[in-house]
């Protein structure tokens, strides 16, 4: 890991285990140039880069063909409306009403460490495992000015890029746009990866050619959304895990944001990403700043597995703050499924009481315990206990819950106001909405505008109530529908595009209150299921609900896409009951246990009315969970088969950072008769070391394993699953 300023040419290069990444300070006037991405070259060849790009590194001084250098030549960062054609990643108003902006280098910092973003979700180091690197840029005429960070980590393939925009000037200057991020890149053959979905059907993998123009996703509904992660990576060789380059771009960041690809009449693209523009202008005031959100770019030039290993690495310890993180998470049971709003005391207490025996250790009470929910009709903000349900009150039931031996868990929805409740009542102006236009419902619910202080300070109080009545000690913080009627009483008429991101500093600002003041809560987030899964949340909560869909076959596709990018310990999974609730399948009890087991493990169902044998089997289930979640919590993550694209099975891998251990899990999502052989290969161990597989006398060296690997068992039917675990001999 180094930053190093190559004064001469005026080069940074950026150096991480394997990669080196590339600037350049161009001419007099200080463009910066991208020269480089990738594989790490060695740093006194940094200034052969000049050799390559087109021609010539500096505009030409002959002014009639300046737009020929402009529209061409591969930038570190856009500016606008100043002879590139090429799509902005910046756009701004100034104060004549001009969208002019050229950004040219002012001046650098190279330091060791990495600074807090203020009021966001980011990674963190420290002076000893990470390196930052800050570059001012600057348009004079308009008295703008851009810093764009880049930190590094030690033992990490990546780069994190963030620009902060600061007002140098008097007068007001209006932000239409601010990508955190553009890299101008050769086309060398790349497909575009994204992860789409909707709910109950969250990131799935989908692979694009990149043609002329832009391909790209977006989210403009509040949040990161079902539909697209806020994610993207440009893939050499498909869905290979070990071969080909990869670039891969995860936005630290909940809200709108847009990503994508634009390719050039020159076949160049240009890669962006960044909070969504739609709806988006945000008034900077003289002398202020605006900070725009991470972005964590990493690259593998050994296909996707190393991708997501990094990320992974990255986000375990450079993301995830929570004390929870490297601990196992009580075993859960979560009502929802089981007796959705139709509960009361006497019925959680026998749920309680039967998990307990089976060695499940938390009850989670989800929605329906406050105000006159009895639906998803009403009640929303109305945060009081509903005693008709909870006898005697929620310390009541809490303490019979401990009593028993068993952690409590509760629900909100904090963010949320019912059109029927007693808080729409008094404050109608609270929700978000534009004056008279009714606003459109979702889930018969409005999003409450908690960007004003008052209306935060509020919901603040009612949870931090809430938390402080009885001993909770886990938080579902759940979010049910997208924002619309986008319109706030709080802000004033130029500021009305502010209203989205301030949405998201709110959440954050809630978050943050949270976690300090109740650094023991284990908090998981949730939207609709998944559809706030995005690195950024994973800042305030170390675990969030995958999906809403919790079939063991569904599910093998969903944790594939999620596992693409985030730890497996960040993947609420749970076990419910058959028929499915979302697709009608049944699946053996023995796989829905095996599947859940790749994220944070819990059940979802009505313990007692489940099938005797089922209920059986619990205990093996938990003491499985037991035996292999320092493995789902700390090993490294190998893809082997994927049922999304083989429609017939799926296999990954956990191997612990020291080798010594391995588990793999196979599910035979579809019999078939008189079949082929399957042979899986297993990557990620020591290859001089002998292996034992457990429950058998197969003893085999682990480049064996890897070059070879080993024959998949055939399962008697469909949807059946297998655990095969490794141990190093004399380890
Ligand atoms: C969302 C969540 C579910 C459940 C319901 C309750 O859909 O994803 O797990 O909590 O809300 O209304």
């Amino acid at each position: 890991m180094d930053i190093r300023f190559n004064e001469k040419d005026k080069l940074f290069v950026i150096e991480t285990d394997s990669t080196s990444y590339v600037i350049a300070v161009l001419g007099e006037e200080g463009l910066l140039g991208h020269l480089y991405y990738g594989d790490k070259i060695q740093y006194e060849d940094a200034p052969y880069l000049l050799n390559i790009p087109q021609n010539q590194n500096t505009p030409t001084p002959a002014m009639r063909d300046r737009s020929s250098f402009l529209d061409i030549y591969p930038f570190e960062y856009t500016s606008n409306n100043v002879g590139d054609y090429r799509k902005s990643g910046i756009e701004i108003t100034d104060s004549n009403g001009h969208s002019s902006l050229q950004l040219c280098y002012e001046s650098h910092a190279i330091y060791l460490g990495k600074e807090k973003l203020e009021g966001l979700p980011a990674t963190f180091g420290t002076d000893k495992d990470s390196m930052t690197l800050e570059i001012a840029v600057k348009d004079s005429v308009v008295g703008l000015r851009a810093v764009l960070y880049y930190s590094i980590f030690e033992g990490l393939d990546a780069v994190i890029r963030s620009v902060k925009l600061i007002n140098d000037s008097d007068k007001e200057i209006f932000i239409d746009k601010v990508m955190s991020m553009t890299m101008d890149m050769d086309q060398d053959g790349y497909q575009l990866l994204t992860l789409y979905g909707s709910w109950a059907r969250e990131r799935l993998m989908d692979f694009r050619d990149i043609g002329f123009g832009d391909t790209s996703i977006e989210s403009f509904r509040g949040e990161s959304s079902h539909q697209f992660q806020p994610f993207m990576a440009l893939v050499q060789n498909g869905d290979s895990q070990d071969t080909g380059k990869v670039y891969g771009f995860s936005f630290v960041y909940s809200g709108n944001f847009e990503a994508g690809v634009n390719k050039s009449q020159f076949d160049n693209l240009r890669v962006y990403m960044g909070i969504g523009s739609k709806n988006f202008r945000w008034k900077l005031r003289p002398y202020d700043s605006f900070q725009a959100p991470e972005v964590v770019l990493t690259y593998s030039g050994a296909g996707l597995g190393k991708m997501t290993r990094t990320l992974h690495d990255l986000y375990r310890n450079h993301l995830i703050r929570s004390r929870y993180k490297d601990m196992e998470r009580p075993i859960l049971i979560n009502n929802w499924e089981a007796t959705y709003f139709d509960f009361d005391s006497d019925k959680l207490l026998a749920i309680a009481k039967e998990a307990k025996k089976s060695g499940i250790e938390m009850l989670v009470m989800d929605d329906g315990w406050f105000g006159e929910r009895n639906d998803d009709n009403s009640s929303l903000g109305d945060w009081y206990v509903n005693e008709d349900k909870l006898k005697g009150g929620l310390k009541k039931l809490v303490d019979e819950v401990n009593a028993i031996g068993m952690k409590f868990g509760i629900w909100m929805e904090p963010e949320m106001i019912s059109p029927r409740s007693r808080l729409y009542d008094e404050h109608p102006d609270w929700a978000i909405r534009v004056p008279d236009r009714e606003p459109c419902r979702s889930r018969n619910q409005y999003v409450l505008d908690i960007t004003r202080e008052e209306v935060r300070d509020y919901i603040y109080s009612r949870i931090k109530a809430i938390l402080e009545s009885c001993n909770i000690e886990y938080l579902k913080w759940d979010m049910n529908r997208q924002l619309s009627d986008l319109g706030s009483m709080g802000l004033s008429r130029d500021a009305q595009g502010e209203l989205s991101h301030r949405y998201m500093l709110a959440v954050y600002d809630l978050q943050e209150r949270l976690v300090t003041d109740f650094p023991n809560l284990l908090l998981e987030n949730c939207s609709g299921g998944g559809a706030r899964f995005d690195a950024g949340m994973l800042y305030y909560s170390p675990q969030i609900w995958c999906s809403d869909d919790t079939d063991a076959i569904e599910r093998l596709k969903i944790q594939e896409g999620t596992a693409l990018i985030f730890p497996l310990s960040t993947m609420g999974a749970h076990v419910s009951d058959c028929p499915n609730h979302t697709v009608g399948r049944t699946t053996p009890f023995k796989t829905r246990g095996d599947v859940a087991l790749a994220g944070t493990f819990g059940y979802e169902l009505d313990i007692t009315r489940i099938p005797e044998s089922d209920r059986e089997d619990i205990p093996r289930q938990v003491a499985q969970y037991h035996k292999y979640n320092h493995l789902v919590r700390g090993g490294d993550y190998y893809r082997i088969a994927s049922y999304q694209r083989n429609h017939s099975f799926d296999a990954y891998m956990l191997v612990s950072k020291d080798k010594k251990e391995a588990l793999v899990t196979y599910v035979q999502v579809e019999a078939s008769p008189n079949p082929a052989r399957k042979v899986i290969k297993l990557p990620g161990l020591v290859p001089d070391a002998t292996y034992q597989i457990e429950d058998s006398d197969i003893e085999v060296k682990g480049s064996t394993l890897e070059k070879v690997g080993i024959a998949l068992p055939i399962l008697p039917g469909d949807y059946q699953s297998k655990l095969i675990h490794l141990l190093q001999k004399n380890s």
